[in-house]
């Protein structure tokens, strides 16, 4: 990492300040104003953190003007084609591709820990039917701190190891849980012959009084929608799992937390907004009706899917993911055809609209995804949850990382107080 100086005048006081700034391997540089505070007394203001990189990081980079995206270095078209989910977990946690001995050994150890404890599998009772998926899941993933003692000792790299482990095993455990307990149906074992994405599919759909076989279609659909979602370096999400996990507090709470930040619409939630738009649009003729309200300062209602904040261009994934839509929508789930048709619309109307032209608003990666797990036959509610379930890495690689870090520090922001100045107190009967 190369460095370099600017200096920071204060014209009032003439006081100088040399501030280093350093050149990334990819990416702007960026500008240390660590010592500000200490020199000139003065804070940075940047809500949002529109300008701000937050911490030091080697695993994930998005390039938003150009629209690219890559995990390790490896462009996200390049792991989408050759890749597999778990090997991208691998790459995401341990910095490299792993060769067939490493990957197998990483593969096993993902497909032993896919149980979870029975006590904790007796909590979804405790939920009523129609609770949110996402609700059960970030209690239950917050749970796990009480069940699992032998990996949350932070300090300790063995425990970060099984906890990151347990953690991507048995997310889709919990997730299934979650929808099984939804549909009143009886909760199915995770059986470990299959892949990860084929188990999935099996704790979702088979019923303990039938055959059910997975589709090798879906199982590849799924496969490709996680490795597309598997990190996007500091999200929401992923920025809450680590300001969590920057106090110490064991690693499964700061995961429940980033399940909590992922859970608005903004962010993870958008995938099932989006598909709840389509269908109150309804049908093409209805398009220039809610591309004059998403346009209207005055209407909250926005179009679900489009825009982000980093992404100045078309998201990456949102056309990796629009290809396989076609491929899924030909050989399941041909109903949702009319869905298909109706997004496409949808985006080519936006995307000649001066308005989203303008702001650079482009479709995101949810804004396809909802078609495909509605083709698989995922309900919207659990939507939200197939997010997490991929997410789930990325969050783990980013908590190990900080923690890993010796120069990593509780994160605390300041702030621009604009409250009531210094006042004495009233007693109430002079108030
Ligand atoms: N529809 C209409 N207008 C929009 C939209 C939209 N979807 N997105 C942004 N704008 C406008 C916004 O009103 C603002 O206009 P102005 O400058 O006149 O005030 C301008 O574009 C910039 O928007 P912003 O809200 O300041 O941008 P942001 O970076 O803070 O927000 C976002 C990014 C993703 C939250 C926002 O684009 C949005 O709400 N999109 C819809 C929800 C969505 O699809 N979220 C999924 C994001 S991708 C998955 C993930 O990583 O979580």
């Amino acid at each position: 990492m190369t460095e370099k100086k600017y200096t920071l005048t204060d014209h009032q006081s003439g006081t100088e300040l040399e501030l280093p700034c350093y050149d990334p391997t990819l990416g702007p540089s960026v500008l240390d104003i660590s010592s500000l505070y200490g020199k000139l007394g003065v804070f940075t203001h940047d809500p949002g953190f529109g300008a701000t990189s937050c911490c030091e990081s080697n695993i994930t980079f998005i390039d938003g003007e150009k629209g690219v995206l890559v995990y390790r270095g490896y462009p996200i078209e390049h792991l989408a084609e050759q890749s597999s989910f778990i090997e991208v977990c691998y790459l995401l946690l341990n910095g490299e591709l792993p060769n067939a001995d490493q990957l197998a050994e990483f593969d096993e150890s993902i497909r032993t820990h896919t149980m979870i404890n029975e006590s904790l599998l007796r909590f979804f009772n405790g939920f009523h039917h129609n609770a949110h998926p996402m609700a059960m899941v970030t209690g239950v993933v917050a749970s796990m701190s009480a069940f699992y003692h032998d990996s949350t000792d932070i300090r300790n790299p063995a425990h970060r190891d099984v906890f990151a482990h347990r953690m991507i095993a048995k997310i889709p455990t919990i997730a299934a849980a979650a929808y099984k307990h939804s549909l009143g149906q009886p909760f199915i074992y995770p059986r470990n012959e299959l892949s990860y994405c084929g188990n999935l599919l099996n704790m979702f759909f088979s019923v303990p009084s039938a055959d059910y076989e997975v589709n090798p279609i879906a199982e590849e659909a799924l496969d490709l929608l996680f490795i597309l979602h598997a990190d996007h370096e500091q999200n929401c999400s992923t920025s809450t799992v680590r300001m969590a996990g920057s106090s110490g507090t064991n690693p499964y709470s700061a995961i429940a937390a980033g399940i909590s930040a992922l859970w608005g619409p903004a962010h993870g939630g958008a995938n099932e907004a989006v598909i709840n738009m389509l269908e109150q649009i309804g049908d093409a003729s209805q398009i220039s009706k809610y591309i004059a309200k998403a346009k209207d300062k005055n209407d909250p209602f926005r179009l679900m899917g489009f825009g982000h904040r980093v992404y100045k261009n078309y998201d990456p994934r949102a056309k990796i993911i629009q290809a396989m839509c076609h491929k899924v929508l030909q050989n399941m789930g041909q109903e949702n055809a009319v869905l298909l048709e109706l997004a496409q619309e949808l985006e080519q109307i936006a995307l000649k609209d001066e308005y989203f032209v303008e702001k650079n608003l482009y479709p995101n990666v949810d804004f396809y995804s909802g078609i495909i797990y509605r083709a698989l036959g995922i309900p919207t509610s659990m939507f939200t949850v197939m997010f997490a379930i991929a997410r789930t890495v990325g969050w783990v690689a980013h908590w190990a990382e900080m923690v890993a870090d010796p120069t990593s520090r509780i994160g605390r922001p300041r702030q621009l107080y604009n409250g009531p100045g210094l006042r004495d107190y009233t007693a109430i009967f002079d108030r």
